[in-house]
């Protein structure tokens, strides 16, 4: 196809129909999240690092993934576990140097990987130069937050009100009182995490070329954190004022809690699109110089019609791939093949056509797939992200199926939970459970560490469910996944079309197909009983299909045959044939 669109005078045709040629690197991606602090600790404190990331990367190549994205890496006092920026261009001292980080950039070249950094545009920390320098006014600094005057407090003259009633996402006022400035500024997220403000242009320019530094040092593209958060009202246009939000319709939610209000005013505001819009140019910029594209995810748990707005419109490319939330959250444990499909579809349906499809299968946000799924799910989701069309997101530990830590609420540390300050019900809000540190064996401390100590507690099942084990066993989790990453690269997965069907409420299958070239189906069983079925209905199958791979409880042997026409699958079966 390349040749075909190269030649000069058929280039008009390529380019009605560019979905046809050759796919980009980022379109058919697999890419596997690191959450840093958690993936492999390389001198004993028990707190993963850089160093440990080079040493894990031959892992992520021998699973055949190609993409890696870091969760940041950026000097931060970890109220937020890295996501508290407080230098954008220099590396967490507990993470290692940026020798280090060099080092990891040279390591992922030689294996053929590359390597996704987290942009964390929203907020900053209270803990930096650049909130000292705006605290005291220092020019040129004035604007980086958002500041403004409290409100005289009616019962007391010597005491200011926030400015409103705004909301922190991590529970209580989204405002907190600066001394030295005598005003407040606004923070979405932690005390910790002050908002930057992106109607200064200064500030604007300055995360422009935080983005430029990293570009510069090779990396391949950009996660970009809370999105929908960018922006607040402009004061300006309400009588130089911060309004209040109004009450959301969640009954159950008290006044503390973040979804007690309408976001209306600090959240998916209209200048958000066109920054990302600018960022993405920024990157394009680099794809000119060099020919190779640089990639942009954002992140945004928002109605999937915002979420689209991110890819972009009919004159601006935006977000090469808007986390597809809907398939995270969408999918329970209890849905049924018509639910699964409908997620599916409706990805399918609201994205703009010529972009590219993605599937979040978890992220250190949310309580590990294998966990929210059941275990004997959980080869079920990674072959329905590796099968779809577009691109797969794999958190670490999802090829294995790892499955949630539980955490005292003595251990816990993530401060969405720590917030609470309920020691009964922490949990429910807590995010650490999906944090806890990989499993690479059976040894002490599953060998995240050398030391005795881990920052989060292990997964008390690490010493049956980790990669080594995995990686002997005849039939693992990993090797059902290794198995579709490998398939994932064939031109039938890569360029085929997609057709969906619940062949009942318990079994999906999804048919990839291109002409001229192998067939794939892969179908799921998502009942705890034996479903009989017949393919039959996907007129264009053969009678007969090879078991391309199968699921770690399933009978089908791998390179058997079988008749399409009629198929019994055990409880929870996975299987992939092809043509
Ligand atoms: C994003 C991150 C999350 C963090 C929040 C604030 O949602 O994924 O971990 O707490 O932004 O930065």
């Amino acid at each position: 196809m390349r040749t075909f669109c190269c030649a000069g005078v058929l280039f008009l045709v390529c380019l009605t129909t560019i979905a046809f040629c050759d796919k980009q690197w980022w379109q058919k991606a697999v890419i596997y999240q690191i959450y840093p602090r958690s993936f492999k600790d390389s001198n004993g404190d028990g707190i993963g690092d850089l160093n440990g990331i080079t040493q894990g990367l031959q892992h992520v190549k021998d699973a055949g993934i190609e993409t890696i994205w870091l969760s940041p890496i950026y000097k931060s006092p970890m109220y937020d576990f890295g996501y508290d920026i407080s230098n954008f261009k220099e590396i967490q001292p507990e993470y290692g140097t940026m020798q280090d980080f060099d080092n990891l950039m040279t390591e992922s070249k030689r294996l053929g990987i590359r390597v996704v950094l987290d942009f964390v545009p929203n907020h900053g920390s209270n803990e930096s130069d650049w909130f000292d320098l705006s605290a005291n006014r220092t020019r040129g600094y004035e604007n980086y937050f958002i500041w403004a005057d409290g409100k005289p407090d009616p019962n007391n003259p010597n005491k200011v009100l926030p400015p409103s009633n705004w909301l922190s996402a991590f529970r209580g006022s989204g405002w907190e009182y600066n001394a030295i400035r005598k005003q407040f500024y606004f923070h979405q997220f932690a005390i910790a995490q002050p908002d930057l403000n992106y109607r200064d242009p200064l500030l604007v320019e300055e995360m422009k070329n935080v983005l430029r530094f990293w570009l510069d040092k090779g990396v391949a593209g950009f996660r970009v954190d809370a999105i929908p958060h960018l922006f607040e009202i402009d004061p300006k246009d309400f009588g130089g004022k911060y309004p209040d939000e109004p009450r959301a319709n969640f009954i159950d939610k008290v006044p503390e809690e973040f979804d007690y209000l309408d976001h209306i005013y600090t959240q998916n505001q209209e200048p958000t699109y066109d920054m990302v819009y600018q960022w993405r140019d920024l990157l394009d910029s680099y794809e000119k110089k060099d020919g190779m594209p640089r990639v942009m995810l954002t992140e945004a748990y928002t109605p999937v019609k915002l979420t689209m707005r991110y890819y972009g419109n009919a004159t601006h490319n935006g977000s090469h791939l808007p986390f597809n939330f809907e398939f995270l959250r969408g999918i329970t444990k209890d849905s049924d093949a018509r639910d699964i499909k409908f997620i599916i579809d409706k990805w399918m349906t609201y994205m703009p056509l010529g972009r590219t499809a993605n599937w979040v299968n978890g992220n250190h946000d949310n309580n590990r797939m294998a966990s929210r799924h059941g275990i004997e799910r959980a080869d079920i989701m990674n072959m329905l992200a590796l099968v779809l069309p577009g691109v797969a997101l794999t958190y670490q530990g999802e090829e294995l199926a790892m499955t949630d830590g539980e955490l005292t609420w003595e251990e816990t540390k993530d401060p969405a939970a720590c917030n609470t300050n309920d020691p009964i019900n922490y949990y429910k809000s807590s995010r650490d459970p999906a944090r806890t540190p990989f499993h690479w064996d059976d040894s002490a401390n599953a060998g995240f560490t050398t030391g005795n100590f881990t920052w989060l507690p292990l997964a008390k099942n690490y010493k049956e469910l980790n990669l080594k084990v995995q990686i002997a066993a005849p039939k693992s989790h990993y090797k059902f996944y290794k198995d579709i990453v490998a398939l994932k690269k064939e031109k039938v997965l890569v360029e085929g079309d997609l057709e969906s069907k619940a062949l009942t409420n318990d079994v999906l299958a999804l048919m990839r197909y291109l002409p001229n070239e192998k067939t794939v189906v892969a179908i799921a069983n998502l009942s705890p009983k034996d479903s009989t079925i017949s393919l039959d209905s996907f007129r264009v199958l053969p009678s007969t299909m090879k078991v391309y791979a199968s699921s770690l409880n399933s009978k089908f042997e791998k390179g058997s045959t079988v008749q399409t026409s009629n198929l019994t699958l055990s409880p929870y079966d996975a299987i992939v044939l092809s043509t």
